[in-house]
């Protein structure tokens, strides 16, 4: 069995695309195939070790809720799980996209949410991101000068993203030898 899960959000698609981006070089011996987190029970993470998990922002810094996509349950619905869970012991990765230039006040909240998620039940969260190359005025996502996760901006930077992946997972295979 994979040993990391990959779970994401997403209203327009782009955080899906992300998702696979990072499962393809993960390779499918490492990861299983990206999950939305709409198909998910509370009990979907026991079964991994590692998981790497995605949100875009949505309505002024929030996680995604309920879209024309994704009718019945997004990270807003899926949230309330977490207090029913204990991730101690579990890696947890994370990564968000969203909109520097539109929202540069609210720049990729929604992961600083998700991170605050799982830091309060337990998880030891890896694979900080520099926020060098990136042009905004406040983001929920940064601690103590860095992303708490990779951060893509599909919108502004596109031609970026393949690259920033890519670095992204070499960092965070380093981090837990995988
Ligand atoms: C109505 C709306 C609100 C948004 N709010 C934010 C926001 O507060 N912060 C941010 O960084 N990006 C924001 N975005 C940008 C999205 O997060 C970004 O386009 C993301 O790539 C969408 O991902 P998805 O295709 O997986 O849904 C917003 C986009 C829309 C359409």
């Amino acid at each position: 069995m994979a040993r990391v899960g990959i779970f994401f959000g997403t209203d327009t698609g782009s955080t899906r695309k992300v998702a696979k981006l990072i499962h393809k070089q993960l390779g499918d011996e490492v990861a299983d195939k990206p999950v939305n987190i709409n198909r998910c029970d509370a009990d979907v993470f026991a079964k991994y070790d590692i998981l790497i998990l995605g949100t875009p922002t949505y309505g002024e810094g929030l996680l995604p809720g309920l879209t024309a996509e994704c009718s019945e349950q997004s990270w807003e619905e899926f949230s309330p799980n977490f207090e029913e869970l204990d991730l101690t012991g579990k890696i947890v990765a994370l990564f968000g996209l969203g909109d520097q230039v539109n929202y540069p006040d609210e720049f990729v909240d929604g992961l600083g949410e998700l991170y605050d998620l799982v830091m309060d039940v337990g998880a030891s969260v890896i694979g900080r991101w520099p926020i060098a190359g990136y042009d905004f005025n406040d983001s929920t996502a940064v601690e103590e000068g860095e992303f708490v996760g990779l951060v893509i901006d599909k919108d502004n930077q596109a031609s970026l993203t393949e690259e920033r992946i890519a670095h992204w997972v070499e960092k965070i295979t380093s981090e837990i030898g995988i």
